[in-house]
């Protein structure tokens, strides 16, 4: 051999050899995520990607069905080896036992553990959780106030700064997967999860989707925007019932928060169990695929919510057989299906249906390699496991921010003769059911689905927060509010009473309330307190707008709408009610005298009759200082509107408003909402302190789906002369 080609072959050996040595391309980080995801999809098996498809239940690990307990190593070989389950879930109020940050830590690296080390390629598992108000499975963890109440702060920069703090702490657990934010509109109190949602605005909720996407994700923690679409409004206003939306308001009002959420980099979608227009969501391909991805450009993974494949046999009756659902969800664009229990079935069906030509293969390969490729956007395949110490440290109580969301979030609905702040009182009587019941300022979605071991979590109570928080000289007695005799001789030596009243916890369906009333003892208690004759301040904790008897509304002198607010709750009302913090919450949803009056919103189209007003509008609260604004100038840009407004604090406290920027719409040949939320923001002003701001209004704010009545087109903005509207003064701007 001549010395070129033993020089050759050399060559030829070495390069062989490395090729057998260098790790799969999907193992190099430095490789483009594209590439990674082709290269494993190319090395699994038909069974390995259906696994990929495929979300469980952790009880599953535990006891093969509901039952809590240790992960049991058969239980772990058998789903995540055998049949290569990529990922689990804890539904509301499941976790490991005990309950600690070291066991979810614990937990989370064990089950990556047996997916890395015994899976044949190693992928690993991601574990999800429904983080909707802190990590709120997890006991010790800070709750904050529910999306309701965080939409009342108007506060965006606020609210990306609680879920990135709620991100951090998921990261710590291993919980890399969030079913947060609900993109949701609540447009109907009477149903059960209104509260989940940052209200009825289109333009605020998707602020806020936004911003919590951007502050779980900064974590590497993916943001789920649920539940795709059209979720918050069923019929008669109870949970998963029918929804019908015309498909203008689906454009307009529903689409638009899921929008921003997408804008931001959300990387997952749940889809809503509830039907529109005669078509589950599960079932249908227009919105999980031709909206979603065709309109709206989504790339990331749709999981499917709780069993909602065998939903659609069992409650909704569009499919015959498990495997004729399971074709058409898969079909229709879900990827993967919560199964919590009967993933077995579900494996067993998906793979008879491939093999049978139901489901393409191709559409398999796209559902596995988005959830690969989700796996790799989360840093999972180089970091899969967690520090246990590391979950510990930060789970321990740092309630700062739980407490200025709290602050930011109460709503001052009504303060008669200036009642509050309480700076005139020696002895305050503090009672009613939500005063020292800590479930109640939880609310649903804390430690179990319905709240109902709510008071495991750290939190300071209003009781507490008032005994605590008393400035000196000032006493605050208790009286049980169902021992009326305490009651009336408590109150005797009380210079002002402080009742707290409101909704025990709930989740979904059990939530509904098509009333709005409460039960009828808190109303007795009102009245009971009304024939004592001492000023009455009202605090409410509740997930919804509720109504009161005519005889009992203005009973109270002043009225705080406090919502879910979380551990914080005391120490955040002591500060409000004793004037430490000038409350500066505004409604962000429309107050109905009565809920015969739902579906009510502040954009409903103009009315022909003049229609009862709502008891508080959208956008309303006080404050103990007062405001006043100077529209200055309005100008159309390409992109936007902007408007220059000068806000003065008139009064003699520092405080916060929030500047609400509306437009009213010209006559265009169909329906137009009577006003429209485009700009808003919040600014802290000295008393006599007056400041110049820029509220800039996108353009698409001012975009309207034009056509006859089954129009299907997308909204665009029409010419004409536009009316902005600040507090009471107004502007035209003509677009074109
Ligand atoms: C609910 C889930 C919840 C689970 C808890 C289900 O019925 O839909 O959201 O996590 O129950 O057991
Ligand atoms: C709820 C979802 C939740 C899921 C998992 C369902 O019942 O509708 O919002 O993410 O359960 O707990």
């Amino acid at each position: 051999m001549t010395r070129i080609w033993r020089f050759a072959l050399a060559w030829v050996v070495c390069f062989v050899g490395s090729l057998a040595l260098a790790q799969p391309i999907y193992k190099d980080p430095t490789q483009p995520v594209e590439k990674r995801v082709a290269d494993l999809l190319s090395r699994m098996t038909l069974e390995e990607k259906l696994g990929q498809m495929t979300q469980i239940a952790v009880s599953k690990l535990m006891s093969d069905g509901w039952g809590l307990g240790p992960l049991k190593a058969e239980l772990l070989e058998r789903y995540l080896v055998q049949r290569g389950i990529g990922a689990v879930l804890s539904g509301g109020g499941m976790g490991p036992v005990p309950n600690t940050p070291r066991a979810w830590a614990e937990m989370t690296n064990a089950i990556q553990r047996v997916a890395l080390e015994k899976g044949r390629l190693g992928i690993p598992s991601l574990y999800g959780v429904d983080a909707v108000h802190g990590h709120n499975n997890l006991v010790g963890a800070t709750l904050y106030p529910h999306n309701l109440g965080l939409a009342a702060t108007w506060n965006p920069a606020l609210v990306e700064q609680v879920a990135r703090r709620v991100g951090q702490e998921l990261r710590a657990t291993g919980t890399l997967w969030n079913f947060a934010p609900v993109a949701d509109l609540g447009r109907d109190p009477r149903w059960g999860r209104f509260y989940e949602t940052f209200g009825e605005d289109s333009l605020l909720a998707g602020s806020l989707v936004a911003a919590t996407v951007r502050g779980l994700q900064a974590t590497q923690v993916a943001a789920t925007l649920k539940h795709f679409v059209g979720y918050g409004q069923p019929l008669g206003g109870t949970d998963r019932s029918p929804a019908f939306l015309a498909p203008r308001s689906l454009q307009e009002v529903w689409l638009p928060p899921f929008r921003a959420g997408l804008e931001a980099g959300a990387l997952t979608v749940m889809a809503n169990s509830g039907s529109v227009n005669g078509v589950p969501v599960h079932a249908s391909r227009y919105l999980l695929t031709e909206v979603l991805r065709g309109q709206m450009g989504f790339k990331g993974v749709v999981i499917s919510d709780w069993n909602d494949i065998d939903k659609l046999v069992n409650d909704h009756k569009v499919a015959a057989t498990f495997a004729d659902a399971v074709a058409l969800s898969i079909n229709a664009g879900v990827d993967v299906y919560m199964v919590p229990m009967e993933a077995d079935r579900y494996l067993q069906t998906l793979k008879e249906l491939v093999e049978a030509g139901r489901i393409p293969r191709a559409r398999v390969d796209e559902a596995a390699g988005r959830v690969l490729w989700l796996k790799f956007q989360l840093g999972l395949f180089e970091r899969p496991y967690v520090e246990v110490a590391e979950a510990e440290k930060i789970i321990e109580a740092q309630r700062t921010l739980a407490k200025q969301a709290a602050l930011e979030s109460i709503t001052l609905l009504e303060n008669a003769a200036f009642t509050l702040p309480l700076t005139n009182v020696r002895t305050l009587l503090v009672t009613g059911p939500a005063a020292a019941d800590k479930t109640m300022q939880m609310g649903g979605w804390s430690i179990d689905w319905q709240g109902k071991e709510g008071a495991k979590a750290p939190g300071i109570t209003l009781l507490e927060g008032l005994q605590k928080g008393a400035p000196k000289g000032v006493k605050v007695a208790y009286a049980d509010p169902r021992d009326a005799r305490a009651l009336a001789a408590t109150a005797r030596a009380a210079d002002a009473v402080v009742v707290a009243l409101g909704e025990k916890p709930y989740a979904e369906s059990e939530g509904n309330n098509l009333s709005g009333e409460l039960p009828a003892e808190q109303y007795k208690l009102l009245r009971d307190l009304k024939a004592l004759g001492k000023p009455i301040v009202l605090v409410l904790f509740a997930g919804r707008p509720l109504v009161f008897p005519p005889d009992l509304w203005l009973t109270p002198k002043a009225i705080l709408m406090a919502y879910l607010p979380g551990s914080e709750a005391g120490s955040a009302l002591a500060d409000v009610l004793f004037g430490r913090y000038n409350p500066s919450g505004r409604l962000p949803f429309t107050w109905p005298r009565l809920f015969a009056q739902v579906p009510f919103t502040y954009d409903r189209y103009p009315d022909i009759y003049p229609k009862a007003e709502p008891l508080y509008p959208f956008g309303y609260g006080l404050s103990y200082t007062d405001f006043a604004y100077r529209l200055q100038a309005a100008r159309a840009t390409p992109n936007a509107v902007e408007v220059d407004v000068e806000v003065r604090n008139t009064g003699k406290r520092a405080g916060s408003d929030v500047v609400q920027l509306y437009t009213r719409f010209p006559p265009l040949g169909f329906l137009a909402p009577r006003e429209r939320l485009v700009g808003f923001a919040k600014v802290n002003l000295e008393p006599g302190q007056a400041r110049s701001i820029k509220l800039i209004a996108p353009l698409d704010r001012f975009a309207l789906v034009p056509g006859d009545v089954f129009s299907l087109e997308t909204p665009r903005v029409l010419p004409g002369r536009y009316v902005l509207r600040v507090g009471e003064q107004t502007v035209a701007v003509d677009l074109r």
